[in-house]
Parts: structure tokens; sequence; C-alpha cells
């Protein structure tokens, strides 16, 4: 595996693999998630670039941003083991040299859900997705279902700019309890850990009760995932929403198709999960 820190070294690595190449970009703190994201990679194409970066302008929050779990020797071995070709960790004044002063905002989809509630998040996240693709210049590219805006921002950014590169997204994996992965559930206290399934259950709940025509009413699912998840008072639900799946504007009345997602705080750790109102796959 080949290490490179600067996009020098990544563009004179990247022009010698072979077609067809996929990229994931990832913030560290590699778990099954991530690693289901490069073997989906893998299986799909001729060679596999990675990127580990913790990309501070997508934090709304300094304390976040500090506290993010980090450990890079780990996640090298990890990908190593997994036969990337290209790990690609740039540091934060190679992405963002003196003078850098472009931003790329995808207006509307970014204003509700996530975006409502970390601000300036979806813009540091368009302005560095934007960036990593240019300077790895891959194929295809891999994100995980579990950010379900980022991937609908990501849709929009690669339409909108004529980006030649294809987007997969890969279902988002889960702990044996339900908890959906994310570098975030180390910080978890011991009683955290314990009360977080019930965001995936209360969920899987709401998404039952539409699948069997139960309950289809946009207002009425939001509610049960509430009352679910008010059963737990060291959870603090963020927002529960319905929305639609592309263009996340929430709905109301009788749902056909949407996105069911929320955020939630336990302790001081925020999570988010969704699942899909969609038939049975
Ligand atoms: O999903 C993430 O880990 C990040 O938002 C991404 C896509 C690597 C951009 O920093």
């Amino acid at each position: 595996m080949i290490v490179c820190r600067t996009i020098a070294e990544l563009r004179a690595a990247r022009a010698r693999l072979p077609s067809p190449v996929g990229f994931v970009p990832t913030m560290g703190y590699l778990h099954d998630g991530h690693l289901a994201l490069v073997r989906r990679c893998r299986a799909e194409n001729a060679a596999t670039v990675v990127s580990i970066f913790v990309n501070p302008t997508q934090f709304d929050r300094q304390d976040d941003f500090a506290g993010y779990p980090r450990d890079v020797p780990r996640d090298m071995g990890l990908l190593d083991e997994e036969g990337v070709n290209i790990v690609f960790v740039p540091s934060a004044e190679e992405m963002y040299p003196p003078g850098f002063k472009t931003i790329v905002r995808v207006r509307e989809i970014t204003d509700v859900l996530e975006g409502a509630h970390r601000p300036g998040h979806f813009d540091g996240v368009a302005t560095v997705v934007t960036k990593l693709f240019n300077i790895v210049m891959p194929d295809r590219a891999y994100f995980g279902q579990k950010d379900a805006q980022q991937v609908v921002v990501v849709k929009r950014l690669v339409a909108d700019l004529n980006i030649p590169i294809e987007l997969r997204v890969v279902p988002t994996v889960r702990e044996p309890d339900g908890l959906a992965m994310s570098s975030r559930n180390v910080r978890l206290s011991p009683e955290g850990r314990r009360v977080a399934p019930i965001l995936y259950r209360a969920l899987s709940e709401a998404q039952a009760a539409w699948r069997s025509g139960r309950e289809r009413d946009a207002e009425a699912l939001r509610r049960l995932v509430r009352a679910r998840v008010g059963q737990e008072p060291r959870i603090r639900l963020e927002y529960v929403s319905v929305a639609h799946r592309e263009t996340l504007q929430e709905l109301n009345g009788e749902v056909t198709d949407g996105l069911l997602s929320l955020a939630a705080w336990i302790d001081d750790v925020r999570l988010i999960d969704n699942v899909i109102l969609e038939e049975e796959p």
C-alpha cells in the first residue's frame, strides 16, 4: 500500500494505477462500516484509493472536531490488510493552504435536517469532497447510506458540476443490537451505549408500521419514533423527520415513499440514523 501525504505524491501514484479506480473518502477511525465500503470498492474496481482526513471545515463545533477519534496507524494497518492500493492522508495545511477562499455550496437540500442543526456542515463536506474528487479523479466513489443527506448532497453536486464520477451507496452496517456503526460510538459511556440501540429500534418499528400499512401518515410516523425514543430519558431527540428522498422536504399526510431519519444526543454524543420507507426489497 502506498501512503501519500501530499497532493503531488497522490497524483503521481494515482497515474500508475490500473482502471477503473474506486475511491472511499473517510475521516478515519475506521470501523466495519468503512470496511464494507472498501470491500465493495475493491470488488468493483481494479484499484482502490482511500483518504483519511478529519476535515475541519465540516465541524460546526470546535469541541467536536477536537474530540473526533483518531488513530491513523491502526487505520493504515486495516487498509493494508484489505488490499487498498493508495491511502491519502493529507494535513489540513495541504488541503487548505494560506489564501484558500473557495466554498462549494449546494443550496436548499442543505438547509434542512443535518444542515439546519449543523450550520456550515455541508459547505465543508461539499468543498472537501469536490477537492478530493479533483485530486483523486476516481471512476467511482463509495458513500454509506448512514449519512443519507450527505449522499443526496453529493449526488446533486456531482450532477450539477458535471463531475464524471459514478456514486455507489452502500447500506448502513450495524452492530448486532442494531446500533449503526459510527466512529462516534466509542465516545458513548457504557450506559449510553446500552440505551443507544433504541434509536434504530424506533426507526424499524415505524418502518414496519408503514410497510404493513398500519400507519402511513407522516406526522403519526414521526410521533411513533418520538414516543419510542422518549421512553429512554437519557436520550434527547434533536429531530425526527419523514422527508422526500431527493428534495429532503418534510412530508405531510400519506407517505408513499420517504426517508425516515433522526438525530439524537446521548450524553454529549450526537448520533444520526435513518431507514428508507419503501417496500421490502
Ligand atoms: O462521511 C465522511 O466521513 C465525511 O463527511 C467525508 C465524506 C469523508 C468528507 O469529509
